[in-house]
């Protein structure tokens, strides 16, 4: 396959040529509405209105921005309005939380400053009371030079009541690290600045460039979003005080984490503090008496460091060791206590109101992932495929699958008694969880269980938009791979490991569906959707039927 292996080639190439889309994010940066419009964050009576306004000149700041929120599009009936303002200080990105509205309406919104008028959005306020059925798109891993963001435009013409985004909205790497040639040089979908973005001002030029992809705009225009981040809106593979990809020469760890967060809250549709755009992102919403959507920060917020197998087996005393005193150590978290009282609070709070569904919104993979046996000759024809740091790779994964430990320690699978902990908070507090996970770029779906073998509830791991998955570190057949996942991790119920697209999410007070939009290419412009089977769970069951 040349694309695949393009990809891979892809990988730590230096920077590639100058390319079509400097013109194009160069234009995105004039004066006016620079960047489109996006909602989020919404309640039963309030929503988040963004959008960004760039004035001519070198003036620091833009007063008397009027915003609108109308029951129809040509906006003759009004439902809220006021006067906002925007700084050089916030990147000229405005934000309103506009209250007053009806719970479970639609509502369109627009700004207007100088005689210029933004594009319209349409958002949608969350129900209150009894409810039959939410819709929710699930998206995640967004790589600009890895393709077309086909999946976004899927989404923004499909019938949701939300979004939810559950990270890697962006990436943090130069020119040429971790993109697909093709779309790089073909497609011309080459990342600004060209460095790996460290600075305020690179931050805020990443945000501004992805911002310029249509599809992305469309999606954002089209529906309320939630958002959390996973690393690369930070750097690659975060924990609590560092970063796999936050290395020497790169500054003082805590101060780009600042940064990050800071020009996040300026982009993104997220309610952010009055006071402070530093404080915790995890955050919680209610959806009737139907659900309860609950959204985690597993990656910076309380995560110890990870666990890396080569590094650390053999530092910690060998694999029995490793595993027993370290890997389940009970006082190792990706929460942090803070956070994981606050969800067993949250849990608590939604048995008490008798809501049906508790759905949890995070980054990474809380179903068990075993390493995989792989048939020697299987390993063989995989590595005639691979360049050498991946075929050594395959190498490493024989004694992994021997000892049937865990494929990622990134996941919660690297925090197994944290996860313990969250299981049994679900056995004794929730009805019906739904765990809703991104990271991987691959499609999922676990029958999740505690250590004493009883179903827990049920997670979905959606695809990524764009960037590439396993089938780029395991180059087998898709249909023996899921054969071989399955057969060593007994909670995968469901998986596709080929394909980019996004996930939807159907509730109601019977039972809740989740169906995988894939796309048929990233790379041209034209593109189909394949739909899977829906995987439907029944309110009680806490797993797939
Ligand atoms: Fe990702």
């Amino acid at each position: 396959n040349i694309n695949r292996r393009r990809v891979l080639q892809g990988i730590g190439v230096g920077a590639g040529a100058l390319s079509v889309s400097g013109v194009l994010a160069a234009k995105a940066g004039n004066h006016g509405f620079t960047h489109g419009v996006a909602s989020g964050d919404p309640l039963s009576d309030r929503v988040i209105l963004w959008s960004r306004y760039k004035p001519e000149g070198n003036k620091s700041r833009v007063d008397n921005i009027i915003w609108q929120v109308a029951y129809d599009r040509s906006f003759g009936d009004l439902a809220a309005s006021g006067i906002t303002s925007t700084a050089a200080a916030r990147d000229y990105t405005i934000k309103v939380d506009a209250t007053g509205l009806q719970p479970g309406r639609h509502y369109f919104y627009r700004f207007e400053v100088n005689g210029q008028r933004s594009e319209v959005g349409r958002t949608k306020t969350l129900p209150r009371g009894s409810v039959d059925r939410f819709r929710i798109g699930v998206a995640s891993c967004s790589n600009y030079p890895q393709g077309y963001f086909h999946a976004y435009d899927d989404m923004a013409k499909a019938d949701l009541d939300l979004v939810l985004h559950l990270g890697d909205y962006l990436y943090e790497y130069a020119q040429g690290r971790y993109v697909n040639p093709i779309a790089e040089e073909t497609l011309g979908r080459v990342v600004q600045p060209a460095a790996e973005i460290l600075s305020l001002d690179d931050y805020r030029r990443r945000y501004a460039l992805y911002r310029s992809d249509k599809d992305l705009r469309a999606a954002h225009a089209a529906h309320p979003w939630i958002c959390v981040w996973d690393d690369h809106e930070l750097a690659n593979d975060t924990w609590r005080e560092g970063a796999e990809n936050h290395n020497e020469g790169e500054g003082d760890f805590t101060e780009r984490m600042a940064i990050a967060r800071k020009v996040y809250h300026e982009w993104m549709p997220i309610r952010t503090a009055a006071q402070t755009d530093q404080a915790p992102i995890y955050r919680a919403f209610q959806i009737g008496d139907l659900a309860d959507l609950i959204m985690l920060d597993t990656r910076l917020h309380g995560r110890d460091e990870q666990f890396i197998y080569e590094r650390d087996i053999a530092r910690l005393g060998g694999p029995e060791t490793f595993v027993k005193d370290h890997l389940f150590d009970p006082n190792r978290t990706i929460l942090g206590a803070d956070q994981e009282n606050w969800l067993g609070a949250q849990l608590a709070a939604s048995k008490d109101r008798g809501t049906t569904w508790q759905v949890i919104g995070q980054q990474v993979l809380m179903g068990k992932v075993v390493t995989p046996a792989v048939p020697d000759d299987v390993t063989a024809k995989m590595k005639a495929q691979l360049p050498d740091e991946y075929s050594d790779r395959l190498d490493g994964l024989k004694p992994l699958a021997e000892a049937k430990l865990p494929l990622n320690l990134d996941a919660w699978d690297g925090y197994p008694l944290c996860r313990e902990r969250v299981h049994a908070a679900f056995k004794q507090l929730a009805s019906n969880p739904v765990v809703l996970a991104g990271d991987t770029h691959n499609a999922w779906a676990f029958n999740m269980r505690n250590y004493q073998g009883e179903a827990v509830g049920v997670e979905i791991g959606t695809p990524g938009i764009s960037s590439p998955g396993l089938e780029s570190y395991l180059p087998a057949p898709p249909k023996l791979v899921s054969e071989l996942l399955k057969a060593s991790s007994s909670e995968i119920h469901d998986l596709d490991t080929s394909r980019r697209g996004w996930t939807v999410v159907e509730f109601g007070p019977e039972q809740m569906t989740s169906t995988w939009r894939f796309v048929s290419t990233v790379l041209e412009s034209q593109y189909s959707i394949a739909e899977s089977a829906p995987l439907v769970c029944n309110a009680g069951a806490k797993q797939f039927s």
